[in-house]
C-alpha cells in the first residue's frame, strides 16, 4: 500500500514535508508546520467561496456532482422522493435512520403537535409594510421565535431535540401567515387533522370552507418536493446556518440566517428568478434570442448550473416528472414550453456544453409551484420550509462534533501597510473617493 500522505517540497526554503491525507484530504492546519522562519505565520490555503475546502465531516448528505448523485443517510433522492414522505425523510435526516411504524407516528404526533405560534407572534408579523417580501418577513420570524423560547440551550440532546421539533413544526405556520400577511388575507390556523404538506395548503389557501380538504395529488406533489429539498450538504445557506450556530447562539437565530442565505437569487432566490425570467421571454420564439444575450454575458439562465453538479441535478429531473402529475389536475403551464425549449437549446449548445450547466432544482420547480395557484414571492418560502429540517440536522452534527469550533475563516491582507494617522487639516481639500 503506497503510504496516506501528501510530500510537499517549498521551494523558498528547500524543505520538505510529509502531510498525512485523509479521506482524501489534508488537514489545512498542517500547512502551518511549512513556514520560512521563526517569525513567518506558516502556509494558509486561500480559497474564495470555499471551492475546495471541506468544513467539516459529515455522515447526512452525500453528493456526487459529476454522476448526479444525491442521496440521504445512505439513501438514494430518487427513492426517498418516491417512496417515502416529508416527515419519515426528516425523521431519517435527523435521527440517521429510517423510522419503525411507531417511531414514525410519535414523530408525527410530535410536529403535528408543535404547530402552533404564540399569538404575539402574529401582531409581530401584523407590523410588515402590506407589500414585504415573505422571504423578509420569515427571517424576522424565524429569529424572533427565539425570543418566545427562553429554555432554548443546546446542552442536552433532548433539550436540542424540542428545538428541532419546534422549527420544522412552526415553519410552515410562520410561512403561511407571511404570505397571507402580503395578501392581506386573515391567518388560517394549524389544522392537525391533516398531514405536514396538506395543513400547509389549508394555511396557506383557506377561505371560507369550515375544513380545508387539500388536493390529495398536490398534497403528494408538495411533499415529495420538500423531500427533494431537505438537504444538500455543505451549500450556502447550510454553511451560513453552521458558521452562526457556532457561536452557540440558539437555532432559530442560526435557522433565520440560513433563510437570509437562501432568500439570495444565486441560491434558493433562483425559483423566483427563474419564473420571472420565463415571464420575461414569454414564447419559445423568444428563446434563441434571450439565449444568445446570455451567451454575451447579458444576464444568466436562471435554474442553470450548479457549483457541485455537473452534470443533470436528480432533483430537477424527479421535478420534471412531478410537473406532469401536477398538471393533470391543474391548467398546464403556458410557460412549460419556453422552460423546455430553454432546456433544448441549451443541453445543445456549447456555452453550456462546455461549462456542464444543467438544470438544477429551481428550473421546474417554480412552473409547479405556479400551477398549484403559488405567486412567485413565496416560492423561496416553500424551499425554506423543507430546508429546515437539513439546517438543523447539521446544526446537531456540529455540536455534537468535538473537532468543530467557532468558525472564523483567516485573510490574505492586501490593505495598507502600517502608517501614521494623518490630521484633518493635513488631509487636503478634495473629497474622500470610496471604492
Ligand atoms: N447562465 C449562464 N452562464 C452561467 C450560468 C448560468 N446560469 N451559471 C454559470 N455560468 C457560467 C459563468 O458565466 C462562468 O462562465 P466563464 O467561465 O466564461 O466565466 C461559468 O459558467 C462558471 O460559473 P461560476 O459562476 O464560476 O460558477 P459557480 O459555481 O460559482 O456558480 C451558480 C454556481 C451560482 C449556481 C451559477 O451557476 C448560477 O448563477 N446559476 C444561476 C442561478 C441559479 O440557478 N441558482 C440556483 C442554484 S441551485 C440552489 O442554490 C438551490
Amino acid at each position: 500500500m503506497p503510504p496516506e500522505t501528501l510530500t510537499v517540497i517549498d521551494n523558498r526554503t528547500g524543505q520538505r514535508y510529509e502531510l498525512p491525507v485523509e479521506r482524501g484530504a489534508i488537514r489545512a492546519t498542517d500547512l502551518r508546520r511549512i513556514r520560512t522562519g521563526p517569525d513567518d505565520f506558516g502556509l494558509l490555503s486561500y480559497d474564495p467561496a470555499f471551492m475546495n475546502t471541506a468544513s467539516c465531516r459529515s455522515a447526512i448528505t452525500f453528493i456526487d456532482g459529476d454522476a448526479g448523485i444525491l442521496r440521504y443517510r445512505g439513501y438514494p433522492i430518487e427513492q426517498l422522493a418516491e417512496h417515502s414522505t416529508y416527515l419519515e425523510t426528516a425523521y431519517l435526516l435527523i435521527q440517521g435512520e429510517l423510522p419503525t411504524a411507531p417511531g414514525l407516528e410519535s414523530w408525527r404526533r410530535e410536529i403535528t403537535h408543535h404547530t402552533w405560534i404564540h399569538e404575539n407572534l402574529k401582531k409581530f408579523l401584523d407590523g410588515f409594510h402590506h407589500d414585504a417580501h415573505p422571504m423578509g418577513m420569515l427571517v424576522s420570524a424565524v429569529a424572533a421565535l427565539s425570543t418566545f423560547y427562553p429554555d432554548k440551550s443546546d446542552a442536552a440532546a433532548a433539550a436540542r431535540h424540542l428545538q428541532v421539533v419546534r422549527l420544522i413544526a412552526k415553519m410552515p405556520t410562520l410561512a403561511a401567515f407571511a404570505y397571507r400577511h402580503s395578501l392581506g388575507m386573515p391567518y388560517a390556523y394549524p389544522d392537525n387533522d391533516l398531514s405536514y404538506a396538506g395543513n400547509l395548503l389549508n394555511m396557506l389557501f383557506k377561505a371560507t370552507e369550515v375544513k380545508y380538504r387539500p388536493n390529495p395529488v398536490l398534497e403528494r406533489a408538495l411533499d415529495a418536493l420538500f423531500v427533494l429539498h431537505a438537504d444538500h450538504e455543505q451549500n450556502c445557506s447550510t454553511t451560513a446556518v453552521r458558521s452562526v450556530a457556532s457561536s452557540r447562539v440558539d437555532p432559530y437565530c442560526a435557522v433565520a440566517a440560513g433563510v437570509a442565505a437562501l432568500y439570495g437569487p444565486l441560491h434558493g432566490g433562483a425559483n423566483e428568478a427563474v419564473l420571472e425570467m420565463l415571464q420575461a421571454i414569454g414564447s419559445v420564439s423568444a428563446v434563441p434570442e434571450f439565449i444568445r444575450q446570455v451567451k454575451a454575458g447579458q444576464g444568466r439562465l436562471m435554474g442553470f448550473g450548479h457549483r457541485v453538479y455537473k452534470n443533470y441535478d436528480p432533483r430537477a429531473r424527479f421535478i420534471k416528472q412531478l410537473a406532469e402529475d401536477v398538471f393533470a389536475v391543474t391548467r398546464p403551464s403556458p410557460l412549460l414550453p419556453v422552460a423546455l425549449e430553454l432546456e433544448r437549446i441549451a443541453l445543445e449548445d456549447e456555452y453550456f456544453v462546455s461549462r456542464k450547466l444543467y438544470p438544477n432544482v429551481d428550473f421546474y420547480s417554480g412552473i409547479i409551484y405556479q400551477a398549484m395557484g403559488f405567486t412567485p414571492d413565496i416560492f423561496t418560502v416553500l424551499f425554506a420550509i423543507p430546508r429546515t429540517v437539513g439546517w438543523l440536522a447539521q446544526w446537531q452534527e456540529m455540536l455534537t462534533d468535538s473537532e468543530q469550533k467557532i468558525a472564523r475563516p483567516r485573510q490574505v491582507y492586501t490593505g495598507a501597510p502600517c502608517r501614521d494617522f494623518v490630521p484633518m487639516a493635513e488631509r487636503g481639500v478634495g473629497e474622500l473617493v470610496t471604492a
